[in-house]
């Protein structure tokens, strides 16, 4: 079985920061959120890994290299256009033939890994196995429409009017007839081909399409809140690791992940908490659930509930809560008299101010 995950696309929700830069490297809990799909393959016995990439690709290609930190080895695919899941399904023919194989969406995050899926499918080989997880806001997801004996009977992309809770997760297993499905569906009305389409083409030819429904935690980190919660769901799940230097004057609570290099000086970590290599914490009271990034410096500050990007800098900021600082950011004071805000900020910026 081979395995194919989409880092392509434009990731237009988490504007700015992946604008310009891939959604798929956003940390969470310090780990770039594709990481954890690459891992959850190789844990499943999977090696033969295609990554289709966008315009986001060198970064990508740089982070991933040939695979072999993960233990897998990887064929990167362009995708010069985000055209749809199942267009990218196509763009990977060359790469996938008619094997079986696993989609998994690079966003996407699913706890305990994928191994029982894979394992599932190749017991009972269907044509197709979805996964659904219960969502409070399907209308986001593609959706899936059960009968009364637990069989799918529909699958619709993002419906306006939901008719169930349950929505696809963005892990799929494929035998090679879904080469055909993605061939036979149209663009839909947002000018996609949609993979949701290409198993409902499945299903409607009579082909075998098994659902699992996961109970288990499952985020799709499109949004900031998506990001924040799989933040939190990640940091919950570390344990203590001191690897940076601590002052005397410092206070580590709780659980937290101080890399090498790291320098807490004069200040608070409550956990759970990450902070990166090289970082230095001067002053400051970083509060529960904040993952801080490699290389970045914060001073006289106090944060909490927050992702931050490597390579940033935070001075003099009395209290940053829910936030998410992208790469060499800079957040300070300034001595502009009278006392005004400036602000740089790019496009599509969210700030909340009092
Ligand atoms: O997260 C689960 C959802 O993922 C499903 O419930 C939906 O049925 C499915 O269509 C998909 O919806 P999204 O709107 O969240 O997909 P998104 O455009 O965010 O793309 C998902 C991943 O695939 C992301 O890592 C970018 C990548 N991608 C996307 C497109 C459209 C590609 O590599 N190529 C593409 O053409």
């Amino acid at each position: 079985m081979k395995a194919l995950v989409l880092s392509g696309g434009s990731g237009t929700r988490l504007r700015p920061i992946t604008h310009t830069s891939a959604k798929q490297l956003v940390p969470v809990g310090n780990k770039p959120v594709i990481d954890f799909g690459l891992e959850a393959i190789a844990a499943a016995g999977i090696t033969d890994v295609g990554i289709i990439v966008g315009k986001t690709g060198p970064e990508i290609r740089a982070h991933i290299g040939d695979g072999s930190q993960y233990g897998i080895n990887v064929s990167f695919i362009d995708q010069p256009d985000p055209l749809g899941l199942a267009h990218a399904v196509l763009t990977a023919e060359p790469f996938l033939g008619r094997d079986d194989f696993i989609m998994y969406l690079g966003d996407n995050l699913v706890a305990g890994g994928v191994t029982e899926f894979v394992r599932e499918f190749e017991e009972t080989k269907p044509d197709a196995q979805i996964l659904l997880a219960r969502v409070r806001d399907p209308e986001r997801f593609g959706v899936a429409e059960l009968g009364d004996d637990g069989n799918i009977c529909r699958l619709v992309e993002k419906p306006k009017e939901p008719k169930s809770d349950l929505a696809l997760v963005g892990v799929y297993l494929f035998s090679g007839n879904i080469m055909d499905a993605c061939h036979a569906i149209e663009p839909s009305a947002r000018g996609e081909l949609e993979i949701t389409d290409a198993i409902q083409w499945l299903i409607d030819q009579g082909q075998t399409v098994a659902q699992h429904t996961i109970t288990g935690w499952w985020k799709d980190t499109g949004k900031l809140a998506d990001m924040l919660e799989a933040n939190r769901i990640v940091l919950d799940r570390y344990e203590t690791r001191l690897e940076g230097e601590i002052d005397a004057a410092s206070e580590i609570q709780g659980r937290v992940v101080l890399e090498a290099g790291a320098k807490i000086i004069n200040s608070t970590v409550r956990g759970p908490a990450a902070i990166g290599a090289n970082t230095v914490i001067e002053n400051t009271f970083i509060g529960p659930y904040t993952s801080i990034y490699h290389d970045c410096v914060v001073k006289n500050s106090v944060i909490e509930h927050s992702i931050v990007l490597e390579e940033t800098s935070i001075a003099d900021v009395p209290a940053m809560t829910d936030s998410l600082l992208g790469r060499k950011v800079e957040v300070a004071h300034t001595e502009t008299r009278p006392e005004r805000y400036q602000l740089v900020l790019g496009d599509h910026s969210k700030v909340g101010l009092i």
